[in-house]
């Protein structure tokens, strides 16, 4: 919810601004006596153009948020892209180059498409934060590869990695590094729980090429295995 509100709000202010700035041109050219039928016309298309995308992006977060009700087959490569498309506008005003490394073009797998989205948004908004924190010029690589028994999907940062001494505590409810306020501790555990019990996958992290290093790992065979016991 949190994370939602948060993404909402962050889509909200340029065409908030945007309205704001049409209503005192409004004023303005009325005062200055250059309202026409004509010019009125246009604001009115461009600030309903505004209203609309505002709507959209409430309708977008509300599905992309609700919970998948049962296990479906979904292509990996094309969730991770509306993952990243999603926030791309967050990651270029951060100046992060985020990068999808991908040789299919489709990975299918069957599983909880929503609930694996976010894991991806936890798992890149935690790289996000730890680059912003080292104030670095930040680089995500997000490498996805399958073989015949498992989908392997990797998130690398270059931010300086999981210090050794919380390691073994990041994926614990409630273990946050940051300010009170800007983490909850949860987006860990509940990814882990997510990909682990939901899905029958492993989420683990190392240090790798001076950043963190969180990798998935999703098994194929057990899913035709699922329902038949
Ligand atoms: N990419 C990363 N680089 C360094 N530390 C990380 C990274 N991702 C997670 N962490 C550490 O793990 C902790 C727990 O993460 P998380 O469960 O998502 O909670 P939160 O983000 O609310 O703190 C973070 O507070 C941080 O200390
Ligand atoms: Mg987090």
């Amino acid at each position: 919810m949190g994370e939602m509100i948060s993404s909402i709000a962050h889509q909200w202010r340029q065409p908030l601004n945007l309205l704001s700035l049409k209503k005192d041109l409004l004023i303005l050219s009325y005062e200055n006596d250059e309202l026409d039928e004509s010019l009125l016309l246009e604001y009115n298309k461009s600030v309903d153009d505004t209203i609309r995308y505002m709507s959209k992006t409430i309708d977008d977060f509300r599905n992309f948020f609700k919970p998948s009700k049962q296990k479906e087959l979904f292509d990996v490569v094309q969730s991770i892209y509306d993952v990243v498309n999603m926030i791309q506008s967050q990651l270029n005003q951060q100046a992060i180059k985020l990068t999808i490394h991908h040789e299919s073009q489709t990975i299918e797998f069957l599983g909880y498409p929503n609930e694996f989205k976010q894991v991806i948004i936890n798992l890149i908004k935690n790289a996000q934060d730890a680059i912003n924190a080292q104030k670095l010029k930040g680089v995500i690589d997000i490498y996805l590869t399958e073989n015949e028994e498992c989908v392997t999907i990797e998130v690398q940062d270059n931010a300086g990695g999981v210090p050794d001494t919380i390691r073994s505590k990041i994926f614990e409810p409630y273990f946050t590094t940051k300010f009170q306020k800007q983490g909850t501790g949860l987006g860990l555990y509940m990814s882990k729980s997510i990909i682990e019990r939901n899905m029958n996958g492993r989420l683990s992290v190392e240090n790798r090429n001076n950043g963190a290093l969180f990798t998935i790992l999703l098994q194929k065979n057990r899913q035709g295995l699922m329902g038949e016991g």
